[in-house]
């Protein structure tokens, strides 16, 4: 088996919630509240800067939704903010990520993320799950300067490995994206 697999990254290859979970005590009982909505808010901040053209780091909106959720909840400790960034940004994959890129890799695939991440943010992820030499090219959004779901991302997969879409096999967690 050959084939170019493309993955998006957070939520579908990393777990976004485990920040939270990692800190749940200091958030408080709504930790899982804070979650999905630090997540959505996320996602709605992308697609809004992806409507009207204007672009951010994805790593403001990463900021700026979590000062969202946080207020959603009643605030959390600025110690508490701190360790959730960094929690972000060192993240981990779903326990099955590994063997399943592995598994596609040794049958000759080529495998890569497409992602609304900055480049520094995803070789931050990449390292911290142990994904470092498992995938072949990790795309950011930022080489179409625009979030998805705008088209011209979609397009960075084919302008990297060649090829047309029904070549591509593309797995995201987020509907809107596929
Ligand atoms: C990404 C978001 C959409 O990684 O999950 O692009």
């Amino acid at each position: 088996m050959s084939g170019l697999y493309v993955f998006d990254a957070y939520g579908t290859l990393f777990d976004v919630h485990a920040a939270a979970l990692r800190h749940k005590d200091e958030i408080g009982a709504s930790w899982d509240k804070f979650s999905q909505t630090w997540r959505q808010k996320h996602l709605e901040y992308s697609w809004i800067h992806a409507q009207t053209g204007r672009m951010v780091p994805f790593w403001t909106l990463t900021e700026r939704s979590l000062d969202f959720a946080a207020a959603s909840v009643g605030g959390i400790p600025p110690a508490t903010r701190d360790k959730l960034l960094a929690s972000f940004r060192t993240m981990q994959s779903y326990s099955e990520v590994r063997e399943v890129l592995e598994t596609l890799k040794a049958r000759g695939a080529k495998l890569a993320i497409l992602s609304n991440g900055d480049p520094d943010m995803l070789a931050d992820a990449i390292t911290s799950a142990g994904l470092d030499g498992v995938l072949d090219a990790a795309i950011s959004i930022q080489g179409a300067g625009i979030f998805k779901p705008a088209m011209r991302v979609y397009q960075l997969v084919l302008d990297r490995f060649g090829g047309t879409p029904a070549g591509v096999t593309f797995m995201s967690s987020n509907r809107w994206d596929i």
